[in-house]
């Protein structure tokens, strides 16, 4: 694989759609036995989830939903600071087994931030999965449930991430070179 440029930045292949796809099936295979008599609910977090809800549904042999959800974040008029709110939220989640899908978790803020305005919905449980985690780039500590793949603190693009809204239709994972 060559190395690729999208506006003015070099990146070079980081993970194969390959690799993205045996750990897809990874993760599938453990939620298909950790809710294997439940119903789970995925908030996919748009727009980065998109690919990777995608194939991940596709080996998901439960019983379950799943609903595209996009953030809108403003500051609350609380000392709480920034509040998070969802938007296309279209099910209760009440009573729900809550799986939140993300792309990457960075440095943590927006799932610091999302997941209390879920829990205010009384979910039955609360989990996270993110195909990416860049552990060395917390600032705000947060449980992910179910990782992919923790990678260095560079930045990425491909398989639904991306640079200016660029690069998400790339299959395989691109590291930035810096
Ligand atoms: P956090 O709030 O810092 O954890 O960042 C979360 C969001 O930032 C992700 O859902 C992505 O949309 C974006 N993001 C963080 N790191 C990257 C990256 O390396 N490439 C593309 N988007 C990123
Ligand atoms: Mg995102």
């Amino acid at each position: 694989m060559k190395n690729i440029t999208i506006r003015d930045k070099e990146f070079t292949p980081f993970i194969s759609y390959d690799e993205i796809e045996i750990r897809i099936r990874e993760l599938a295979r453990r939620v298909n036995e950790d809710y294997a008599d439940r119903e789970p609910l995925f908030l996919a977090i748009l727009n980065g989830s998109f690919m990777f809800a995608a194939d991940l549904f596709k080996y998901l042999d439960i019983s379950c939903a799943i609903s595209f959800v996009k953030l809108a974040s403003y500051k609350g008029t609380t000392s709480t600071g920034t509040v998070v709110s969802l938007i296309g939220l279209d099910e209760s989640l009440k009573n729900r087994d809550v799986i939140v899908l993300e792309d990457i978790v960075d440095t943590g803020k927006t799932l610091s931030n999302l997941l209390p305005s879920i829990e205010e919905h009384s979910p039955a449980s609360l989990r996270v999965m993110t195909l990416l985690n860049k552990p060395d780039a917390r600032t705000h500590q947060v449980q992910v449930d179910y990782v992919g793949f923790d990678i260095p603190n560079k930045f990425i693009v491909g398989y639904g991430l991306d640079y200016d809204g660029l690069a998400r239709n790339l299959r395989d994972i691109y590291q930035l070179v810096e």
